[in-house]
Formats: structure tokens, sequence, C-alpha cells
């Protein structure tokens, strides 16, 4: 119990529509204005500045505080309980049979709770946010690296183009080609004559399909922006019109 513990908390913290309350105590109901959706960009969008921020990090603390709960359960059970780690074997048999695998899936489904529960709040009728706050804040803990490489991908399609939502889907998509590239090009200990994580099937498999599904998750949330965008009638940051 104690491994699914942090996904548990996850799915919970994960569920708190931070944007919707923030607006509320401003009297403002965030569903019926700008794009309607209870991130951190309509918060500011509608709000304003500072509450947009604050909506920024507290989303953004949904995914870190349970990732890094994860991490730390997972690591404390298996110095002092290698029991713990066996009950999930069960469900893991499919896959590669060694403890870290275990260790990995767990971490995983974690991060991925987080993510579900601010993308389906179920205190908002499973209609919650995009996941990009929540998906940064585990990305903080599983894979820093990729999330730096994503930050100036992220600017420079914003900058350009002033679409915050087009900057989050060209970031989404990035990482898990970011993930792939990582394991296809880093050689195990870091040792050019050794074999790439990827031909010495070393690298995280679980890690790449969280990658893979908040990428994919990320697009279908953003699926009305999409049409939008192709509309030319999406939300560009700053106009006057939002
Ligand atoms: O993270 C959400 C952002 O990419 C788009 O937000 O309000 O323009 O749909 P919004």
């Amino acid at each position: 119990m104690t491994l699914w513990l942090p996904a548990i908390i996850a799915f919970l913290l994960g569920s708190i529509p931070f944007g919707l309350l923030i607006a509320k105590s401003k009297g403002i109901n965030i569903r019926e204005h700008g794009s309607g959706n209870i991130g951190a960009t309509n918060v500011l969008r509608v709000v304003g500045k500072k509450y947009g921020i604050t909506c920024f990090f507290l989303d953004f603390l949904k995914g870190l505080v349970p990732a890094m709960l994860g991490i730390t359960l997972v690591r404390f059970s298996s110095q002092n309980n290698p029991m713990e780690l066996t009950f999930l074997s069960d469900w893991a048999t499919t896959l590669p049979d060694t403890e870290q695998t275990k260790v990995q899936i767990i971490q995983v489904i974690t991060g991925l709770c987080a993510v579900l529960g601010h993308n389906y709040s179920p205190w908002v009728g499973f209609k919650g946010g995009k996941g990009i706050a929540t998906s940064a804040g585990v990305l903080t803990a599983f894979m820093p690296a990729a999330l730096i490489l994503l930050i100036p991908i992220w600017a420079a399609v914003f900058f350009t183009t002033k679409y915050v939502s087009l900057a989050s889907i060209v970031a989404a998509l990035s990482l898990p080609i970011l993930t792939h590239w990582g394991a296809r090009f880093h050689h195990v200990n870091g040792d050019k004559t050794q074999p790439t994580l990827w031909e010495a099937g070393t690298w995280n498999k679980p890690l790449f399909f969280f990658a893979t599904f908040i990428a994919l998750m990320a697009v279908w949330k953003h699926r009305a922006n999409i049409k939008r965008l192709l509309a030319g009638t999406e939300n560009r940051f700053g106009s006057k019109k939002n």
C-alpha cells in the first residue's frame, strides 16, 4: 500500500482546481471567460498577472510534491522493506523483471496520476485543465534535464507567435523526442566506446511511456486551441480582445 500512497496523493492534489478557486475568490467564474480553461494562462488573461502566476506555481507544485514524495518513498521502501517492491511485481510481470523497472513504474504512475487529477478533476465534472504546469512540476522531479531543454523551446515558439497554446503543444511534442534522443545518444557511463542506453536496453522505458502519454494527452486537451489556431481565431497573448 505504501508505494501506492504517492499515486493516490498525486491524484487528489492534482484534482484541486486552483485556477477555478483563485478566480472564484475574485467573484469570477473562469469557465465563462477567455478560453474557459481553469489553467494559469486563462487566470492570467481573465483575473490578472499575479493571480495567473500564483495559479501556475500552485499547479506546478501539484506535480512536483507528489513526484518527489514518490521518489522518496520508493527509495525508503526499497532500502528498508523489499517486500513492498515485490507487492507490485504481480502487476509488472509483463515487463522486464528488474527492481529498477518496478521503481520506475511506480514513479511514473505517480506522475501520471498528478497530471490526470488536474486534467480530469472529479470536483469540476472531470473537465480540468490541460496539464502543462502540473507536468512541468512532475518533470522537475523526474527529468530536470529535459525540462531545461523544453523551456527554450517553449519560449522560442511563444515569443515568436505570442500563442501560449502553440508553445505548450510544441513543447509537449518535443518531450518524447528529447527522451528518445537522450537514450539514443547517451552512451553507457558516458563512455563513447560503450553502446548507447538504447542499444544496451538500459533506457528508462516507463519514463519514455510517461513522456509520450502526457504529450499526447496535452495535444488532446488543446484540441479546441488547435481548431482556433487553424481558423486564425486563437487568443494571442497580450491581445486586447482577450
Ligand atoms: O496551458 C494552457 C495553455 O497552453 C493554453 O491555455 O487558456 O489559451 O487555452 P488557454
